[in-house]
């Protein structure tokens, strides 16, 4: 496979690696940015603009063993977010975070480089998932992180997905957050039977939150005076935002949070489709979920 992969290669800017653990990464290093991302799951670890803190956390205590997610970066929760919606035997967040996805292309433009990869999920297990599509992510590394999620529908009939490109942000100190671009807007509270709820002012998090805000919200902005640093989220093909910090009980139970505070230095906010939101894709038709990231000083 990774002689296969070669061929994607730029030499100077995108290399084929392995870490310590044995996890097959893909390494960019332009003029812009530094970024990493894992082969299975197609999921993005890291991303540092050029003279800037790492923008995406990743855990202290993350593991990498086949068929587990990485515990930080970008995984991507797909072709259902959250538990199955009628087994939940059946793998939450979907099985993409956890398949090996296939490099199918890669190019070095202006200031940014450009990976992407696909899964082909005509050839998962009926049992599973007995639908027909192609699913592509388009990763453009630069002074802005670009993410392009696009679902085929390959089969004869309509197809349900929920999903979401699960970004974990690192902060300096999540009792110095602020995120704004949500005020008013309903959410659902998972941590209270689903009970439907109104936004009021900016979110703060003082405590386990797990919510998914309804209704498109094409900017959200972190602000984070413990970093200094202001990060926009441009959201398309959304109308749900997934906001998520597990607090000190949950991250002690998750096991791969690395030291008990490290939860303080978190916080997901997830481009989705979800509950609501979730999108119907006609037979030959396509979806095209997408996020792009800046930073900046505060
Ligand atoms: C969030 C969900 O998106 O992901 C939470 O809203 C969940 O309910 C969290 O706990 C992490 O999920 P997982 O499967 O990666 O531990």
């Amino acid at each position: 496979m990774i002689d296969r992969d070669q061929q994607f290669a730029i030499s100077g800017e995108l290399a084929f690696t392995t870490n310590p653990q044995g996890a097959r990464l893909i390494e960019i290093e332009n003029a812009s940015a530094r970024a990493a991302l894992a082969l299975q799951g197609a999921q993005l670890l890291d991303w540092t603009p050029v003279g800037q803190a790492p923008v995406l956390w990743l855990s202290p205590g993350a593991l990498y063993r086949e068929g587990k997610a990485v515990r930080g970066g970008i995984p991507v929760c797909w072709p259902w977010f959250g538990p199955h919606p009628e087994n939940p035997a059946f793998p939450a967040h979907g099985f993409a975070r956890t398949r090996s996805w296939q490099v199918i292309g890669s190019e070095k433009l202006l200031d940014s480089t450009r990976v992407t990869l696909c899964l082909d999920a005509t050839e998962v297990d009926p049992k599973l998932w007995p639908h027909q599509a192609l699913v592509t992510l388009t990763v453009t590394v630069g002074t802005e992180l670009r993410l392009d999620l696009a679902t085929e529908n390959r089969g004869d009939t309509a197809l349900e997905v929920s999903q979401a490109l699960h970004s974990y942000l690192a902060v300096g100190d999540i009792a110095a957050v602020t995120v704004e671009g949500l005020e008013g807007t309903d959410y659902i509270d998972q941590l209270q039977d689903a009970r439907r709820l109104r936004q009021k002012g900016p979110v703060v998090i003082g405590e386990e939150v797990d919510r998914i805000y309804l209704g498109g919200c094409p900017e959200l902005q972190l602000l984070d005076t413990a970093l200094g640093r202001r990060i926009r989220i441009a959201q398309s093909g959304s109308a749900s935002t997934v906001v998520w910090n597990p607090w000190a009980d949950k991250a002690a139970r998750l096991g791969d949070m690395g030291p008990a505070e490290s939860y303080r230095q978190m916080l997901c906010l997830e481009t989705a489709n979800a509950a609501d939101d979730a999108v119907t894709i006609p037979p030959g038709g396509a979806h095209r979920l997408s996020v792009e990231f800046s930073a900046t000083a505060l």
